[in-house]
């Protein structure tokens, strides 16, 4: 298996500068050599380059359009470009807004080849904010719904498609933070979400057995792991901690269960902020995380 890491070095979308030093956070928790260990063949193509965050407020509810709008064109031309090479890409973020390159690219190769796609957004947010919808204006609180065709052209376009994506293929886990107008318009879009509560009552278990439902030899499965997530107490390096999380068990079944599909093709590592991060600890247990997802096991071999 061939593995490509893009870094997308910006925060252009968040509510907080630091995002843009994630990608070198995750390089110096040993992203690369971690995967080698496990026989994967990794290539770090280096970071991708965009305009500089100009910290502006809001202009009609959106932060930074325009400059979110080139780095996700950027990262949907890299990353479609791996993906028609036959690779697995591993976006290193940068924050959340960069799900809509990312996952436009995804869907676009999946309409190329004929397979069928499936989401997981793992996150404590619904990212289904609108411009009318945001109590922010930062568009990472917006890509689901950007992906989904609501929000502006210059963001629903990329790709070429739009929408992108219908909300049928996305299965959204760990939510416990959603705004009042956006959680009318999940509701009304019909995202399938796990909530924490769901979590809490059913298992973690149970829970990924619902949300990976009919991932079969044709599904390509692509993973947006937005690190806020996790549990603040185990993940303090992020822009949007909420409490109430995944512990790190919890995490790791999560993970484990969607290795054992052998269908991940395409991972997002989001939010990742070196800036509020404890000497780089929420970047290695991100690192440990991924290296489950890609089959690290304790005893047992599948198969
Ligand atoms: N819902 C809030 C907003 O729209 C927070 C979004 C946080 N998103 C994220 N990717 N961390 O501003
Ligand atoms: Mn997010
Ligand atoms: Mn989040
Ligand atoms: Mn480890």
């Amino acid at each position: 298996l061939d593995i490509s890491l893009i870094g997308v070095p910006t925060d252009i979308g968040a509510g907080a500068r630091g995002a843009s030093m994630g990608p070198e956070a995750l390089r110096v928790a040993g992203l690369a050599a971690v995967l080698e260990s496990h026989g994967l063949r990794v290539t770090d193509r280096g970071n991708l380059n965009g305009p500089a965050n100009p910290w502006l407020p809001p202009i009609e509810g959106y932060r930074h359009l325009a400059e979110v709008a080139a780095w996700n064109q950027a990262l949907h031309t890299a990353m479609h470009a791996e993906l028609r090479q036959g690779r697995l890409p591993i976006v290193l973020g940068g924050d959340h807004c960069l799900g809509i390159g990312s996952i436009s690219a995804v869907a676009r190769h999946c309409r190329e080849t004929g397979k069928k796609l499936r989401v997981l957004w793992l996150d404590a947010h619904a990212d289904f904010n609108t411009a009318s919808l945001t109590p922010s204006g930062n568009i990472h609180g917006m890509p689901v719904a950007v992906l989904c065709g609501h929000g502006p052209e210059p963001l629903t376009g990329i790709g070429g498609q739009t929408p992108a994506i219908t909300a049928d293929v996305v299965r959204q886990i760990g939510i416990r933070s959603v705004d009042a107008g956006e959680k009318r318009l999940v509701h009304e879009a019909g995202l399938e979400v796990f909530d924490m509560r769901y979590i809490d009552e059913m298992g973690m278990r149970h829970t990924m057995e619902q949300a990976l439902l009919g991932v079969d030899e044709n599904t390509h499965l692509h993973v947006s792991f937005d690190v806020d997530f996790l549990d603040p107490e185990i993940a303090p390096g992020v822009g949007t901690t909420i409490p109430g999380g995944p512990t790190y068990r919890e995490a790791q079944l999560c993970m484990e269960m969607i290795a054992d599909t052998g269908r991940l093709a395409s991972l997002d590592v989001m939010e990742l902020n070196p800036a509020l991060d404890v000497r780089n600890r929420t970047a290695e247990l991100a690192v440990d995380l991924i290296e489950s997802l890609f089959g690290k096991s304790t005893l047992m071999r599948k198969k």
